[in-house]
């Protein structure tokens, strides 16, 4: 995407992300040079955002294989899975990296079976499967941006602009490209139907004040910061017409975990009547957890909340709780926004591919 922010750079076994700790005031590309490099800044939060962290996760391992020779088919699959597993364990509540990882390890195994295919045969497949989820992230976003704008134009009347919610971040950086949320957005804007943007500001950790206000500012999208405890004063002082946001796992029922405070902000746009969408990948649907209080969520350091930056803006001797994410429960979500279209959350369990997870009943 010429001009669109890039968080992810991958060519021939060379990889470098945008360290998103250092933004918006500084940005700096660094070298990822294998697993462990992928797990710190995946756990770290120099890459974050769900598809970018299962992106950055396996393309580390492809930095890995690319440099090693390995003769035998057995050992490589081995190495494949122990270390795809580990990449998994970097973050708990998105869901991309696991949903990557049972992919690349049953792809390992079924050519480590297949006499036909020669390790060197094998590594280069495996490879070429990693290398292609950028393309086909970028290109899902894109469908997501369409199927969405042209939904959320179909509920206004005549030419009349709209006025969106977004919460946290969802774009280029989020992403390999475009993006989920933001990238509906970014249609919007294309096609010159939207009015203003309001991101929140997304404490603790201000992904929306740091990141997603500095790619509406860079793409020239008309945009306005707000608090997060502003969404409710915001609906009332203005028409919005729709809430768009992103999500780290969607469940079998179509609860929905994204950042702290999506919650919240849902609860404020059913009470205003404002639809409230959901826009996400297949690759952030999983259909082995029925419903979302079984979604594992992830607990942040308290520093992330008691400081800004090395300042201490929290009175000493407080106790702190930091959940990273909530779940949207789906009776307040309107539709999920994917790349094959936009479903009602009671309609995500059709998505389902053949043999994949429990039935439910
Ligand atoms: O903790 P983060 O910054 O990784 O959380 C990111 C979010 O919650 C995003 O909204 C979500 O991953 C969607 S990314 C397209």
């Amino acid at each position: 995407m010429p001009g669109t922010l890039q968080s992810i750079k991958y060519e021939n076994g060379k990889l470098e992300i945008l360290n998103q700790l250092l933004l918006p005031s500084k940005s700096e590309y660094v070298a990822i040079t294998g697993v462990e490099e992928g797990w710190q800044a995946i756990h770290s939060m120099k890459v974050r955002g769900a598809p970018a962290i299962a992106m950055v996760g396996c393309l580390s391992l492809a930095v890995e294989l690319h440099n090693e020779e390995q003769h035998d088919k057995k050992v490589l699959r081995q190495e494949i899975e122990g270390k795809l597993n580990y990449l998994v364990s970097a973050r708990p509540t998105a869901v991309n990296m696991k949903i990557a990882a049972e992919e690349l390890i049953a792809l390992a195994n079924q050519l480590s079976k297949d006499e036909t295919v020669s390790s060197e045969q094998m590594k280069e497949k495996f490879l070429g499967q990693i290398e292609a989820m950028l393309a086909k992230d970028l290109e899902d976003n894109m469908a997501i941006g369409k199927f969405g704008a042209k939904a959320i134009i179909g509920t206004v009347k005549d030419t009349k602009n709209v006025r969106i919610v977004t919460h946290c971040n969802t774009g280029s950086l989020a992403t390999a490209g475009y993006g989920t949320a933001l990238g509906v957005i970014r249609s919007l804007h294309a096609e010159k139907r939207l009015e203003h943007v309001y991101c929140t500001e997304t404490r603790p950790y201000n992904q929306g004040a740091r990141l997603t206000a500095y790619e509406l500012v860079h793409e020239r999208i008309p945009a306005t910061l707000i608090c997060d405890s502003m969404v409710a004063a915001l609906m009332r002082a203005r028409t919005i017409t729709a809430v768009v946001v992103g999500a780290d796992r969607v469940v079998a029922n179509g609860d929905t975990a994204n950042k702290i405070g999506t919650y919240q902000i849902a609860v404020i746009a059913r009470h205003h009547c404002v639809p409230f969408y959901v826009a996400a990948t297949l690759t952030s649907i999983d259909f082995n957890i029925p419903s979302g209080e079984h979604i594992v969520i992830e607990e942040r350091p308290e520093c992330e909340m008691t400081c800004i930056g090395d300042q201490r803006i929290a009175a000493s001797g407080i106790s702190v709780w930091n959940p990273a994410f909530d779940v949207t429960p789906a009776e307040l979500i309107t539709g999920i926004i994917t790349e094959k279209g936009i479903f009602a959350p009671s309609e995500i369990i059709n998505l389902k591919p053949e043999g994949n997870g429990p039935e439910f009943c």
